[in-house]
């Protein structure tokens, strides 16, 4: 898998330092509330997983199930919600987790819906954004890392469902990719 890697962009000892901070920020914010986490399935499961045991207070996790990027190859313009049922969330302190911020599109579609459900406040946080211009007006409240706008794997983000489980984010080498399901980012 390993051989796979073209470039690690992000390390691993960087990662945790980061999600060091983005948890005071995040205790900052929600002072004594009990926070209902969203976990956006399935790549923000790494992040969200080592972001939330930094947090030392009660709170609850919950997974959505959000379709916007079709096969690994590039991002549609619609985003689905694949749940049969969604949290509830009325009345909730909300904190949604992401792992990356591209078009924006699915970003924009959870908080929307999750503020027509009725949550009493909604917080976003991604590991990556991605530095471009958004097809979607959503920024996140708490962003890991900018990176350029290129395609990525690792830390719970895949290429064609494999590369979740690499302990750092970095880039494809030319030779892993099917030339029949390029990323987006790589066209
Ligand atoms: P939008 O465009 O709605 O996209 O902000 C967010 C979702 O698109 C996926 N995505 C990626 N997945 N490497 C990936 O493995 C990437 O570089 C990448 N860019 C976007 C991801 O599922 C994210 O939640």
């Amino acid at each position: 898998m390993e051989a796979d890697i073209e470039r690690v962009l992000i390390a691993e000892e960087v990662i945790d330092k980061r999600l060091d901070l983005l948890a005071r920020r995040i205790e900052e914010d929600f002072p004594g509330e009990i926070i209902q986490v969203i976990i956006l399935l399935k790549g923000a499961l790494v992040f969200a997983a080592d972001l939330t045991r930094r947090l030392p207070r009660m709170l609850e996790i919950e997974c959505l199930n959000v379709s916007s990027y079709h096969g690994g190859t590039e991002s549609s313009g619609q985003v689905d919600f694949l749940d049969h049922k969604l949290p509830d969330v009325k009345g909730r302190q909300v904190l949604v987790l992401d792992d990356i911020l591209d078009t924006g599109r699915t970003l924009r579609a959870v908080v929307d819906r999750l503020t027509a459900d009725g949550a009493a406040k909604v917080k976003t946080g991604v590991l990556l954004a991605k530095d471009k211009a958004r097809a979607a007006n959503v920024e996140a409240d708490y962003v890991g890392f900018v990176i350029g706008d290129e395609f990525v794997v690792g830390y719970g983000l895949d290429y064609q469902g494999r590369y979740r489980n690499l302990p750092y984010v970095g880039t494809l080498a030319e030779s892993a990719i099917d030339p029949d399901h390029r990323p987006k980012a790589q066209e």
